[in-house]
């Protein structure tokens, strides 16, 4: 088994840090592999994907990344800004099929800015369609028009296949938990997210099980906000899969709470925390670890077909928050407040009981 593991930028390599206390906790050690990702590539071989870093992923079974991105990059060509690691890695590893779940601890409810009745018990899954759409589509640039003025666009493309196969992993998904699935478009506007509609549609004659329902982004929004509940599984293209996972992971109190798995077709996966960077408190002891600690858990149940681990690390998790540590993003009044490093401890304390 090869983990390789990408600490990228930011509070990357102090939660990756706390993440591996658990893979060390299941014997992992020898596995584990370490290379530079995003800013950290950069600085050691003026590359965000350096050539070792992908050599070192493709071999690897599973791979464990932190974060990408430091406003100090944002002056840089764009081909040299850390995000173009992630999403070249993303690209390279056909890692077209972004899991990312968002799920309510009971014990943090009163983090949620809506309503408890509004979210208690939520448990939604968005598959994210990650290697398409308008982020690699081309043509794409800045140019100078006929009127002499610089024009940015581009291009928001979907071909067939790539629809039929983020489908039938969301189909599939759908039949595992309550065989409901919402596909979240523009049909009434973009050709593109037209054929996404029709072939997910074609799709779905495969699984008469799963009830099928669409919805058109903008509304889809305001769904999650007004009755979130009313999700199960959502499959979207990559541009609003980006949006609307942030969105949904606002619905459990914090996005430091939200793991994320990216597989392939084979469920070879990079595991990563739904959230970003956070360079403001890097090195500060402040981040929350949880989430990539949680996708260590996904990538045992993903690409490692092991539940029981899986559910020993959401146990531990739920244990800690169960005993009232938290991290400053998910601290209310009463509860006790604990650095990144400690919070990774507590979890491997749970582990050991
Ligand atoms: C995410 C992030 C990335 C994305 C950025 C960092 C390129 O926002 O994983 O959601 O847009 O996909
Ligand atoms: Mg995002």
């Amino acid at each position: 088994m090869k983990i390789a593991v990408l600490p990228g930028d930011g509070i990357g390599p102090e939660i990756v840090k706390q993440a591996v206390k658990v893979l060390k906790f299941f014997d992992l050690e020898k596995s584990l592999d370490y290379a530079a990702i995003g800013g950290a590539g950069y600085e050691e071989f003026k590359d965000p994907l350096p050539k070792s870093t992908l050599e070192l992923a493709l071999k690897a079974d599973a791979i464990l990344l932190g974060a990408v991105g430091d406003w100090k990059y944002d002056k840089l060509p764009r081909d040299m800004r850390p995000e173009r690691g992630l999403l070249r890695i993303r690209q390279s590893l056909n890692l077209f099929a972004n899991l990312r779940p968002a799920i309510m601890f009971s014990e943090l409810i009163h983090a949620s800015s809506l309503k408890a009745e509004v979210v208690s018990d939520l448990d939604i899954l968005i598959i994210r369609e990650l290697t398409g759409d308008i982020y690699f589509g081309e043509p794409r640039g800045i140019v100078t028009n006929k009127k002499n003025e610089r024009e940015g666009f581009n291009t928001m493309r979907y071909s067939e296949s790539e629809i039929k196969r983020i489908a039938h992993v969301a189909f599939r998904t759908a039949l595992k938990r309550s065989k409901k699935l919402c596909s979240v478009d523009k049909a009434n506007v973009l050709e593109s997210t037209e054929l996404w509609r029709e072939i997910i549609i074609q799709t779905g004659k495969e699984y008469p099980e799963v009830e099928l329902s669409h919805m058109y982004v903008d509304n889809a929004a305001m769904q999650l906000v007004k009755n979130p509940k009313q999700f199960d599984v959502i499959v979207t293209g990559n541009i609003f899969g980006d949006i609307l996972s942030d969105q949904a992971s606002m619905l459990t109190g914090s996005i430091g709470m939200l793991p994320s798995a990216s597989l392939d077709a084979n469920n070879k996966g990079m595991y990563e925390p739904s959230h970003g960077s956070a360079p403001d408190i890097a090195g500060q002891d402040k981040a929350n670890p949880l989430a990539t600690i949680l996708s260590v858990a996904m990538m045992f149940k993903y690409t490692f077909n092991d539940q029981d681990k899986f559910n020993l690390i959401e146990n531990a998790v739920r244990g800690v928050l169960n005993r009232g540590f938290r991290t400053e993003d998910i601290y209310s009044n009463g509860t006790n407040l604990i650095g990144c490093e400690e919070m990774g401890d507590k979890v491997i304390e749970r582990l050991e009981v």
